[in-house]
């Protein structure tokens, strides 16, 4: 069908949570297949094991009280395929921090509560760009507080995370991460926190990055008109289960599933058949 290479397989994954004698299956026999440049979604109503899935892939879940079976294959840049499951947990978090970009929707995960922003951001861009000299750090972190519309300048800079706003950190928090240059960018509910203006630049921020470094995503709303803007493809979750997987638009106009069909409609009627992001 296609020559692209895969990137990631999930194979039957089941996720367990255990706490204490009681056991929560909160991920049953999830499968998908991501090839590379493909911009995929998950949706699904609350609860439906979305975040789970993306915290499983993300090793974001807590070692010791999560069980896991099946396989989580990432295809490395050299070639190799690795098995996330199997890898220890250290090995696992510092692999997974070079290949995947990630995106939460509460920034206080990401941000460091102890280091100034400046701090923060520009070690980061350092990680990735160690030629750059002070100045363009400091410059190119300016440039990206225009397009974020992160305002106050050095002053907003030399402050710690908990002295701004959420929607203030929930922007750097997103620039932050997308100084990544990981193969694969997954975001959950990114943009749920931001205004209007600031979503709308945000998200077409990530789809000029996306198309410029043909990056791959994987990428959590509610907001179908977002995940239709964005994406090519879509997975839809109920209970820990995927009910139905396919093109984005296939799934829109004649989704198989009566669920399917049932949060198209139930969407189109709260947004009255706008899409967030029509022109
Ligand atoms: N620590 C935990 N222990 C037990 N069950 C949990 C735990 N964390 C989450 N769950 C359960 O896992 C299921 C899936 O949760 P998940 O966070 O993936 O939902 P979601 O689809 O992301 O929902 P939302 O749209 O509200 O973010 C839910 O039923 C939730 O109650
Ligand atoms: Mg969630």
């Amino acid at each position: 069908m296609t020559d692209k290479r895969t990137i990631l397989i999930v194979e039957n994954l089941n996720v367990t949570i255990k706490n204490g004698v009681t056991r929560f299956p909160v991920l049953k026999d999830v499968s998908f297949t991501i090839r590379e440049g493909e911009r995929w979604a998950i949706a699904g109503e609350s609860g439906a094991g979305k975040s789970m899935t993306m915290n499983a892939i993300a090793g974001l879940l807590p070692e010791g009280s999560t069980e896991y079976t099946g396989s989580i294959l990432f295809h490395e840049k050299n070639g190799e395929w690795m098995d996330l499951l199997q890898m220890p947990y250290q090995s696992r978090r510092s692999f997974i921090s070079e290949q995947i970009a990630i995106i939460f929707q509460d920034s206080i995960n990401a941000l460091n509560p102890n280091e100034r922003i400046m701090k923060q951001w520009g070690d980061t861009i350092r990680l990735h760009h160690p030629e750059m000299s002070n100045n363009d750090v400091e410059n190119h972190i300016l440039d990206q507080m225009e397009i974020f519309g992160v305002r106050g300048g050095h002053e907003t800079l030399h402050r710690f995370p908990d002295q701004l706003s959420g929607g203030m950190r929930q922007r750097i928090a997103i620039a932050m991460a997308l100084e990544s240059e990981a193969q694969i960018l997954i975001a959950d509910e990114p943009t749920t926190s931001l205004d209007a203006i600031t979503q709308r630049n945000t998200i077409e921020f990530i789809r000029g990055l996306l198309d410029r470094r043909r990056w791959t995503l994987l990428f959590i709303s509610h907001n179908l008109g977002i995940l239709q803007y964005m994406c090519d493809h879509i997975i839809i979750m109920k209970d820990g289960r995927i009910v139905e997987q396919g093109e984005t638009e296939e799934l829109f106009q004649s989704g198989k599933e009566e669920y399917t069909r049932q949060l198209v409609s139930e969407t189109r009627k709260i947004m009255g058949d706008h899409e967030v992001c029509d022109e």
